[in-house]
């Protein structure tokens, strides 16, 4: 069975690894650390279950020794409207397991199209200019330089996925098989103790004209589906419509690499509104916050 056949059509359901049969699990590391990072999440991030679920099970699974070796921890696809919280779940991931948010390494995949850019990612090689000045974005000290004594994990973000150049698929496509990238003087760097989240709004239009689905003339607001309405069938087909549009943009060598796929819902007025204290850890201002008064949450620009 592929990973992502395992995976239903919207990434929840049972779990998409294919466990091995013969590790030992380790019970005393189940409970308590994966309930708090289940609690802390809810407590960050507003109306993903769905997300946090797939989290705290993967966590849980790594936690107990259960994740295949030779494979980052989980790979995460995100999909959905912009501003729903798929780069904030993964901060506040890291904010709950290692104590900030900013042990994101965060990769906006539209800044690396051409050769000279992707070797911010991984180096020149050896008798390029700039070979020893360039410090590589993916080297192996960067990627670890969060990992506490406790916890031995890196958070790895690829934003905007569908705007990947050849060469950085590439080397995405290796990271998510076999946990390994070649830096540019050769260095091998990784990734077995990395959970790589990738994000993509592709589908979101879709998913918004579900949501409104009379568009153009004779469009009256009463006509929109209000996101706090959203009934079962609703959400199920933005997730269908999100995981449709990954199917036809992405290979399924990439999708047959994924762990989970998960469609972020539209956020409505009935969704609480983080209070003070849910952010009281974080140190900086939200950016672009969809809280704002006045803004619609699912419209909101994101980061
Ligand atoms: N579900 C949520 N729970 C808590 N805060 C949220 C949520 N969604 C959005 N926010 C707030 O809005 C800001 C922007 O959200 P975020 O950056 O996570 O959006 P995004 O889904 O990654 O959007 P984009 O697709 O544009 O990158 C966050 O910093 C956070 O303050
Ligand atoms: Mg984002």
């Amino acid at each position: 069975m592929t990973r992502l056949a395992s995976l239903g059509l919207s990434g929840s359901g049972s779990s998409a690894r294919n466990l091995p049969t013969n590790v030992r699990l380790d019970p005393s590391r189940t409970g308590r650390e994966a309930e708090a990072l289940d609690s802390n999440l809810r407590r960050l991030v507003i109306g993903q279950d769905e997300a946090i679920d797939q989290i705290v099970n993967i966590y849980q699974m790594q936690q107990t020794g259960l994740n295949p070796p030779g494979r980052p921890v989980g790979n995460f696809l995100f999909l959905g409207p912009t501003g729903t919280g798929k780069t904030r779940i993964v901060e506040a991931m890291a904010e709950s397991l290692v104590g900030s948010p900013r042990a994101v390494v965060k990769i906006d995949c539209a800044e690396f199209q051409h050769s000279h850019e992707i070797a911010k990612l991984i180096g020149s090689p050896p008798g390029y200019l700039g070979h020893r000045e360039t410090h590589p974005l993916l080297s192996q000290e960067t990627i670890n330089q969060h990992h506490t004594d406790r916890v031995k994990l890196s958070f790895i973000l690829f934003d905007e996925i569908e705007k990947a150049s050849d060469s950085l698929w590439n080397l995405l496509l290796g990271i998510l098989d076999k946990a390994t990238l070649t830096l540019g003087d050769n260095r091998k760097v990784d990734f077995s103790r990395a959970m790589i989240f990738m994000t993509s709004n592709l589908g979101a239009s879709e998913m918004s004209s579900l949501l409104q689905p009379k568009l153009g003339f004779g469009l009256r607001r009463t006509d929109a589906v209000n996101p706090d309405a959203l009934d079962e069938k609703t959400t199920e087909k933005i997730s269908r419509s999100g995981v449709e549009a990954a199917r036809k943009k992405f290979t399924p060598e990439f999708m047959n690499r994924l762990d989970k796929v998960v469609v972020f819902q539209p956020l409505g007025e009935k969704h609480p509104r983080p209070t003070a204290r849910s952010f009281s850890s974080v140190r900086t201002r939200p950016r672009n916050s969809c809280f704002r008064k006045g803004s619609t949450p699912s419209t909101a620009p994101g980061t």
